[in-house]
């Protein structure tokens, strides 16, 4: 079955000529990093992709550093650890798909890189599903280890609820409850999945303005110069 269908939300980003919140993003990042970066992936972001997006170049390097990777075996063949750079992909939480679904009996935590492109409808649905946790309604049977949520689809998930009122603490005073750390997490997702959309509506706004001025130019012209021409 369908999921039930996500409300349109009004996120910044989504209106016509709307760029991404960036405070936003980053206090979405502080809920991936805190909350959802246990169970998901992100294959597909740098470090040095948040630079100047949400964080400081000096912030990003001291960021990366906090984690280990691999550098490659040594004479001995043992394996030894450097320090993350802004070069490096955010750390992986599984190395491949049966540790993932060893970690979370069998279910697979999607990687999140391109979530809201790879979803219909991705930031309201996601927003919902983050926010829709009810108790099942009267004669709804969900089996063992899911959880009743009407926007996955099936009406069952395996993820269990992961937001809750105050769970993160904000460095900007921004009250975290739990639909406000969902409106910043999927911020911070939809920035991920389509980083390239801030350049791409202020290109549109250039182009939509010169358009107009050469169409203006156009029927001047074409007026003007050609009406003894009729
Ligand atoms: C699935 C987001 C936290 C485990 C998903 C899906 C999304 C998502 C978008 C995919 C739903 C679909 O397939 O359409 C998030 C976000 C989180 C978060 C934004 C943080 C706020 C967690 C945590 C865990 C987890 C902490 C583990 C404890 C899973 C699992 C699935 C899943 C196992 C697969 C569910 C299934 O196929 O039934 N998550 N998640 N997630 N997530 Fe999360």
């Amino acid at each position: 079955a369908e999921g039930l269908h996500a409300p349109t939300f009004p996120f910044q980003h989504a209106s016509t000529f709307g760029t991404f919140d960036h405070a936003s993003i980053r206090r979405g990042y502080q809920v991936f990093r805190e909350v959802c970066a246990a169970c998901h992936n992100t294959d597909f972001v740098r470090w040095r992709d948040l630079i100047n997006v949400a964080f400081t170049e000096e912030e990003v390097k001291a960021m990366a550093a906090e984690y280990e990777y691999e550098a490659g075996p040594d004479d001995a063949g043992e394996m030894f650890m450097r320090p993350g750079t802004p070069a490096d992909p955010l750390p992986k939480v599984y190395a491949n798909e049966q540790a993932a679904r060893a970690m979370n009996n069998g279910a697979l935590p999607p990687d999140l890189s391109l979530i809201t492109k790879a979803r219909h409808n991705g930031a309201n649905y996601v927003f919902s599903l983050l926010t829709g946790y009810y108790d099942p309604p009267a004669g709804v049977e969900v089996r063992e280890g899911l959880h009743f949520n009407p926007y996955f689809p099936g009406g069952a998930i395996a993820m269990a609820q992961s937001l809750y009122d105050g769970l993160v603490e904000y460095e900007d005073g921004t009250p975290a409850t739990a639909s406000q750390m969902a409106k910043d997490v999927v911020t911070f997702l939809n920035w991920a999945s389509e980083p390239e959309l801030d350049d791409r509506k202020r290109r549109g706004t250039q182009v939509l303005i010169v358009f107009s001025i050469l169409s203006a130019i156009a029927i001047f012209l074409k007026r003007n110069r050609f009406i003894s021409l009729k």
